[in-house]
């Protein structure tokens, strides 16, 4: 590990109160969840298939029986655990340094940590909603349910609380997390191929003093990063203090 490189992230963080982090899929890999577009990421699986048309909403309304058998045996991963990424993003915000986690995960794992302000850009397999009444149901219920879940109440497909290919974005989501990234001092991001939009572009709000970088594989667009680490993110927090 680039020791140095830790050292200097160690010092932003010290001067800053006002700190927000970016992530993706990479940020959980040390959580045993596989990312997307790394050689082993769920988009270079072998599957009927492409993972990416089975993740979008025309193919969740054609064919939810393949939706959910692709979803519930790669995108739920119920016992994954917080890796010290997570744990420590989480004593940041405890210590008033760490303002807002915005992340493209949909795991809820920066919640489990501890995290408080969290913006879900592409929302959480934890909450799932009848499509006929609104019912809600929790993670627990689609995982027990046999192919297809539907609602006990009404008999409607029950759906993910998760944005899918060709859906929109949660407006207040995406306003609350424009609004933390345009107040930050430090934009620390992590994780991410930084290749799926609007979320990507979102770290153009940003105009604070220092921005960090926090990636094993190149990036999909330019970020101006004062600091770039390519080691194992959950390793590096491992080594950062809180004080
Ligand atoms: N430490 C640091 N970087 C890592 C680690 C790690 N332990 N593990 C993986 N990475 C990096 C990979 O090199 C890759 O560049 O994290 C990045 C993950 O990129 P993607 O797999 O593209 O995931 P993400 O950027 O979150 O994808 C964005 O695409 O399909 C959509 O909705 C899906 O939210 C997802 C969005």
């Amino acid at each position: 590990m680039d020791l140095e490189k830790v050292a200097e992230l160690q010092k932003i963080i010290d001067d800053s109160d006002n700190i927000v982090f970016f992530g993706g899929a990479g940020v959980s890999t040390e959580s045993g969840i596989p990312d997307f577009r790394s050689q082993d990421g769920l988009y270079n699986l072998k599957y009927a298939y492409p993972p990416e048309e089975i993740i979008s909403h025309s193919f969740f309304e054609a064919n939810p029986k393949e939706f959910y058998r692709f979803y519930k045996d790669k995108m739920l991963v119920p016992d994954a655990q917080p890796n010290a990424a997570h744990l420590k993003l989480a004593e940041l915000e405890a210590a008033g340094k760490v303002k807002a986690v915005v992340t493209q995960n949909i795991d809820g794992l920066h919640q489990k940590a501890g995290s408080k302000a969290v913006y879900e850009l592409h929302g959480s397999t934890l909450r799932n909603y009848c499509t006929r009444c609104g019912t809600y149901y929790d993670a627990k219920f689609i995982q027990d349910s046999e192919g297809v879940p539907v609602c006990p109440k009404c008999g409607g497909i029950i759906k993910p609380d998760v944005v899918l290919y060709e859906e929109g974005l949660d407006s207040r989501t995406i306003r609350r997390s424009i609004e933390a990234i345009e107040d930050a001092d430090v934009l620390i991001i992590g994780g991410t191929s930084l290749v799926v939009y609007p979320a990507a572009g979102l770290i153009d709000y940003f105009h604070g003093r220092k921005l960090v970088l926090i990636n094993k594989g190149a990036v999909g667009r330019e970020t101006r990063a004062d600091l770039v680490i390519t080691d194992p993110i959950g390793e590096v927090f491992s080594q950062i203090k809180v004080r």
